[in-house]
């Protein structure tokens, strides 16, 4: 059987290990893999594809970034007749199963062409950890270690000035990575989407530190999504095709507030995509190729409609549309622990 696989949406460290894992898998399996380019938009017209083999998939599990390439286009928005060119070009392409390699928007597009009749195979991806149907997703390791070295650094040029920087880390939903980063780096505020933001409650934190610690400088680690309780952030409006807004700017505006209310010189740093860039960390390759050898045992079985999820220490199968059913948020458990640290 002739397979293709396609790495969709945001990239992460990890994707090329993953489609390193399928080739080399399915090749046992006697599978042919085609890469499928740029996401969905390679099954669009016309399409891109090249043949995926041992040889062409050779010294890539550390690099970041995809080989396939990547985009945000859904078939199911533009153009009009989308999912008809995708099947039509799938059936011309001969190929019999698919690997969509992505979060929540490629999977959401990946269960609907399984309702459709498409043998399909997910693997979960974003850096964010925001997948509920998997405990953890690849890149998020990653992202965290890059994080918190930022932050380490931060740390220092902070004592040095007497200064409150605020470190602007990604996390759409969820405040996953600023947690764990923000745990890890012993940052003094952490401010995520699941809880509004209180400025005075922040500047408190600050104060009390600098007043009663007898300290001169804090970090504060805010998530890209977080929002301010008293009113909605309107930084930044524009949309990508999935309709979701370009987020950055909420660390500006709490570096203003509290330097305002608390008079301490504050800096901000946003961390943006570096996180998202470079050589994955050693659990993201191994938690990337066991995704990537299980999604081609899936199709060897004819396990469909199914993506590979991290349950425990095992990888098992769970239907796609757990991926997409509900957002994971950060366990009120785990911020409790990091509040301990607060100020
Ligand atoms: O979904 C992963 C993610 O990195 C989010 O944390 C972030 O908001 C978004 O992608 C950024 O998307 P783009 O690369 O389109 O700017």
């Amino acid at each position: 059987m002739k397979i293709a696989v396609l790495t969709g949406g945001g990239d992460c460290p990890g994707l090329n290990a993953v489609i390193r894992a399928v080739v080399r898998r399915g090749e046992q399996h006697g599978l042919e893999v085609m890469g499928i380019r740029e996401g969905w938009r390679g099954l669009l017209d016309p399409p891109l594809h090249d043949r995926l083999t041992r040889e062409a998939t050779s010294g890539i599990l550390h690099l970041g970034g995809t080989i396939l390439g990547t985009s945000r286009t859904n078939p199911f928005k533009k153009p009009a007749n989308g999912p008809e060119m995708v099947l039509k070009n799938l059936k011309a392409l001969n190929v019999g199963a698919v690997v969509a390699i992505g979060g929540e928007d490629t999977l959401g597009v990946a269960t609907k062409f399984s309702s459709m009749g498409v043998k399909m195979v997910g693997v979960p991806k974003t850096i964010d950890n925001d997948l509920s149907g998997t405990d953890l997703t690849f890149g998020f390791d990653t992202a965290v270690g890059i994080a918190t070295e930022a932050i380490d650094r931060l740390h220092s040029t902070a004592e040095a000035h007497k200064r409150v920087i605020v470190c602007e880390v990604m996390g759409r939903h969820a405040g996953w990575i600023a947690t764990h980063a923000g745990m890890a780096g012993g940052a003094d505020v952490i401010l995520i989407p699941e809880r509004p933001i209180d400025i005075e409650k922040v500047c408190e934190h600050i104060r009390n530190r600098h007043r009663t610690q007898g300290k001169n400088f804090s970090i504060v680690v805010v998530a890209e999504g977080a929002k301010l309780a008293q009113k909605e952030s309107t930084v930044n409006e524009k949309l990508d095709e999935f309709g979701h807004v370009r987020l950055g700017g909420i660390g500006q505006q709490i570096a203003d507030m509290i330097e305002q209310r608390t008079g301490y010189e504050t800096r901000v740093t946003v961390l943006g995509h570096v996180q998202r860039g470079g050589t994955p960390t050693a659990f993201d390759r191994v938690l990337a190729t066991r995704f990537g050898v299980h999604a081609a045992d899936m199709i060897a079985r004819g396990e469909f409609g199914k993506m590979a999820s991290l349950r425990g220490t095992q990888i098992v199968s769970v239907p796609l549309q757990e991926a997409t059913a509900q957002l994971k948020t950060v366990d009120p458990s785990l911020y409790a622990v990091a509040e301990v640290f607060f100020g």
